[in-house]
């Protein structure tokens, strides 16, 4: 068959990889289509969001609608799925509601942004009518304008909330979810193109048996990070084994004492899930990357590429977290056994990460510090992630774990030693934050030059500790 199907333009479409490599983008793959050029590659590494469309997967005969960055999708992994470009929302005769609005606020000069903003603008109100000015500029905190400015942007968007005026997209919900539903998927897709293969399992145990097989593939999930690969290093990644439509991987489960994360859950669908039960989780969380990315970046793509300014290890590790692989066997590992250094890990080749089991000790109070130049994104320069339990007034546990000061993410060893049995004050902590900016010799960089680095590894302790005597 050597071909996906999507629903586009009000109707399936079918794309064949025999002459298509099936790395295409997205982005790419829509810009070659007739009057399809609204959406636009601006960075192509998902900085600027003018490549933003709206993917709409279908769960138990729902649409869950996501705003995502084209340039960092596969074309392969929207098969299944709803692709909804601005073109789709109105043309100049017959404009969508968010497109006047946009012209009645002024938001649009050069326009080269304005079809990602809309798209970002449109998954929002598909998921709430009403927005909130923070739920607005989450949507749009991926987009980048260089004209404009983004008042009027935000003025556009908050003239949209409870809008009456009909929206030709969603009437096409009916026949969307018709259609989808008519995919049925049981064997792997196995897409060809000259010595391209690209692997679409949709369970864990045919991932497994793909695993075996094509020993030599590359995993994706979100493919937020191998992407780059593809459209930045114009790397050739000849086999692909695609783990974004098996969903074993994607849910969330809390029960009294764990948080249990299957490995394919979306970033944003933590942030959501966490924001009551977990509040210190979710702040960190609302930084990384933007909206768009974190609509596709996943939790096991993020402790995966084991990088050391990666947002999700400090704080695992500081929960002391662990993984379930499955392969032919199925085994779990403490997160700090599987990352084995920079960017390695202990994963088999017939490995993936199936699930992210955290600890939630009441014990213990949790403090995550992001440290970067912009709030949005950007990469770590330095992190910390704290986990302290504290007795009358002494502490009695504590784990400092610090990303971006050393080749792999790691404890601040010596001032926990410091710490422990240690009264929380303040001559005690400036002492610690001492320590552990003398424990590391991290590099210079484009980021922060070492000794930066060194000054915000000794300040993190500090805003721990007001952090932590403000709750007491
Ligand atoms: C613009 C931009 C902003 C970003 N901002 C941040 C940020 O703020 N913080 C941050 O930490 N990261 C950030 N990232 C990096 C990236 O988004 C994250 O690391 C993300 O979590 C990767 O997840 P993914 O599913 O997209 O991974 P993929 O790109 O699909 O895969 C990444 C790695 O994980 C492996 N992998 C994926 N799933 C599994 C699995 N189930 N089992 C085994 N291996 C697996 C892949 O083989 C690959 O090695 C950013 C990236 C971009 C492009
Ligand atoms: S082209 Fe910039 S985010 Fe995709
Ligand atoms: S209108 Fe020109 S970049 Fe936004």
């Amino acid at each position: 068959m050597n071909s996906i199907q999507f629903f586009f333009d009000g109707k399936i479409h079918t794309v064949n990889f025999d002459n298509l490599p099936p790395t295409t983008t997205l982005l790419k793959y829509i810009r070659s289509l007739p009057g399809r050029q609204g959406v636009k590659e601006g960075c192509a590494e998902g900085d600027c969001g003018a490549c933003t469309v709206v993917i709409a997967e279908l769960n138990n005969n729902k649409l869950k609608y996501r705003a995502v960055n084209s340039c960092l999708v596969l074309l392969p992994s929207v098969h299944g799925k709803w692709v909804i470009t601005v073109e789709d929302l109105g043309q100049p005769e017959n404009p969508h509601f968010i497109q006047t609005a946009f012209v009645q606020n002024f938001a649009s000069q050069c326009g080269f942004c304005t079809p990602g903003f809309e798209m970002a603008l449109y998954a929002l109100i598909k998921e709430n009518p009403n927005p909130t000015d923070e739920q607005i500029n989450e949507a749009v905190e991926g987009n980048i304008c260089r004209c404009t400015g983004y008042r009027p942007i935000r003025d556009a968007a908050a003239s949209l909330r409870d809008v009456k005026s009909r929206d030709i997209v969603s009437d096409l919900e009916p026949t969307a979810i018709q259609e989808l539903s008519k995919i049925k998927n049981s064997e792997p897709l196995v897409l060809k193109h000259k010595d391209f293969t690209y692997l679409i399992p949709f369970t864990i145990q045919q991932a497994v048996d793909l695993r075996l097989k094509y020993p030599e593939a590359t995993i994706i999930n979100g493919s937020t990070d191998i992407a780059l690969r593809i459209t930045k290093n114009k790397e050739n990644i000849h086999t692909i084994i695609d783990l974004d439509h098996i969903k074993e991987i994607q849910y969330i489960k809390h029960e009294q004492n764990t948080l249990e994360i299957g490995a394919g859950t979306r970033i944003q669908d933590i942030k959501d899930f966490v924001k009551d039960v977990f509040p210190e989780f979710y702040e960190l969380l609302k930084v990384f990357g933007a909206k768009q990315i974190r609509n596709r970046a996943t939790i096991a793509g993020n402790i995966a590429t084991s990088s050391p300014i990666g947002d999700l290890i400090p704080p695992l590790f500081a929960m002391n977290a662990t993984l379930e692989l499955t392969g032919k066997n199925k085994r779990t590992i403490p997160i700090e056994k599987f990352i084995t250094g920079y960017r390695k890990n202990d994963l088999k080749n017939d490995e993936i990460i199936t699930k992210v089991i955290i600890p939630l000790n009441s014990d213990y109070k949790y403090k995550f510090y992001k440290v970067s130049k912009r709030t949005h994104l950007d990469i770590t320069t330095v992190s910390l992630a704290a986990a302290v339990k504290i007795h009358d007034n002494i502490i009695t546990d504590i784990r400092l774990v610090y990303g971006g000061m050393a080749e792999v993410v790691k404890h601040a060893q010596q001032a926990e030693n410091f710490l422990i049995n240690k009264q929380i004050n303040e001559q005690n902590f400036l002492q610690a934050a001492n320590i552990a900016a003398n424990e590391f010799t991290p590099i210079s960089d484009a980021r922060a030059d070492a000794q930066a680095r060194t000054i915000l590894a000794r300040n993190l302790i500090i805003k721990l500790y007001n952090d932590l005597i403000n709750q007491l």
